[in-house]
């Protein structure tokens, strides 16, 4: 049984479809992350799991109580669900200390709860007695997920906890809190806009588009296999180009490409990641391309390329040691299986994920 599973959610606001049938399961103890762009409905569903919102229509079930649907609706207190909301998560005439323990029975507000829930966040007992202007954007959100998490919910929903974080910050607060939901065992729901993010915290990440989760899987099944381009856009960089497929092979602009357990033949579309294309200025084989923009990480450039002599562009990864000025001349090559889509046949693919 799964921890959360919704069926058919449906939500308008006036004659704005929100939620078109959202399905979505959730097992005990994982973290899933909900990704979709602004406005897509993200806040709208946690707020439906959590009991502030009546859908239109569809169930909600957390473990084995059905919480919404077949006319019922169990209130938001009766849930055991935590929520940490988008924005203005704390209380700001509180300390820390009040703030973690506002959701607990009087009598468990005094007792050893405080120290735990620092420890579990990661934050020194000693700002038990600050008030949150006095705390730092990653240290209210480890409060607030340490106040979401004291009660003990049987699940924990995350409305995009690290978007007022700066980049430096942002990855060593998630990884902190994923740490403590861990440590907790708790089932949690993170909602965010950020496919790095979705992508390096969670176990099964849901695509919304369109009222829906276009696509549900793990990390590297989304990455590795989404169902559409689009999908494959939004999850990452990509360049998709045209195809002719045939006997395991496919014919694109960055030349001829293996992909053995395809069955399609004729024409398709080749997903191919950044880190697929390999950049070579001495090379002889592999396809002509000219530099037209570097973006360089430290770590890694990304690389915006034209094909030579008209092609279309495309774009590539490479490690930060070896990166081609703008405007030189190189040789492409691509390495790896890559996913072809099928424009006959939306959704139904033939991948290689050798
Ligand atoms: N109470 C409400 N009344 C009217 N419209 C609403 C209400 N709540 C949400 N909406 C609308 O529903 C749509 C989805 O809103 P929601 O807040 O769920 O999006 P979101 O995916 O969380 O966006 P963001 O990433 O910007 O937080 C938006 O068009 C929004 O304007
Ligand atoms: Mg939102």
């Amino acid at each position: 049984m799964s921890a959360l599973a919704t069926q058919g959610l449906v939500k308008s606001f006036g004659d704005k479809l929100v939620l078109s049938g959202l399905d979505l399961q959730v097992n005990h103890g994982s973290i899933t992350a909900i990704l979709g762009p602004s406005g897509c409905g993200k806040t709208t569903l946690l707020r439906i799991v959590a009991g502030f919102v009546e859908p239109d229509a569809g169930v909600v079930r957390l473990g084995d109580r059905t919480v919404v649907g077949n006319g019922r609706s169990v209130a938001p207190q009766r849930r055991r669900v935590g929520y940490v909301p988008q924005e203005g998560a704390l209380f700001p005439h509180l300390d820390v200390a009040a703030n973690i323990t506002f959701g607990l029975p009087r009598a468990l507000r005094g007792g050893p709860r405080i120290g735990e829930m620092l420890e579990l966040v990661e934050l020194p007992r000693s700002i038990a007695g600050r008030y949150p202007h006095e705390l730092s954007g990653g240290q209210q959100q480890r409060v607030a997920l340490a106040r979401a998490l004291a009660p003990e919910p049987a699940m924990v929903l995350l409305d995009e906890p690290f978007s007022s974080l700066d980049a430096s910050l942002r990855e060593g607060t998630g990884r902190s809190v994923v740490r403590a939901l861990r440590a907790a065992v708790a089932t949690a729901v993170l909602v965010t806009h950020d496919q790095n993010e979705a992508l390096s915290l969670a176990d099964q990440v849901g695509v919304m588009r369109k009222g829906r989760l276009a696509q549900v899987g793990s990390p590297t099944e989304v990455y590795r296999a989404p169902v559409d381009p689009e999908i494959a856009v939004f999850v990452g960089g990509a360049t998709v180009l045209p195809a002719q497929v045939y006997d395991g092979l496919a014919r694109c602009a960055l030349g001829v490409l293996s992909v053995p357990h395809a069955q399609a033949r004729g024409d398709a579309q080749v997903l191919i990641r950044p880190e697929q294309i390999q950049v070579d200025d001495g090379h002889e084989d592999g396809v002509a391309a000219r530099v037209t923009e570097v973006s360089f990480y430290g770590h890694d450039a990304a690389l915006r390329l034209d094909l030579l002599p008209s092609g279309p562009h495309v774009v590539a990864r490479t490690i930060g040691s070896a990166v081609p000025p703008t405007g030189a001349i190189v040789r492409l090559r691509v390495s790896g299986a890559v996913t072809l889509f099928d424009p006959a046949r939306p959704g139904a693919l033939a991948t290689d994920l050798a």
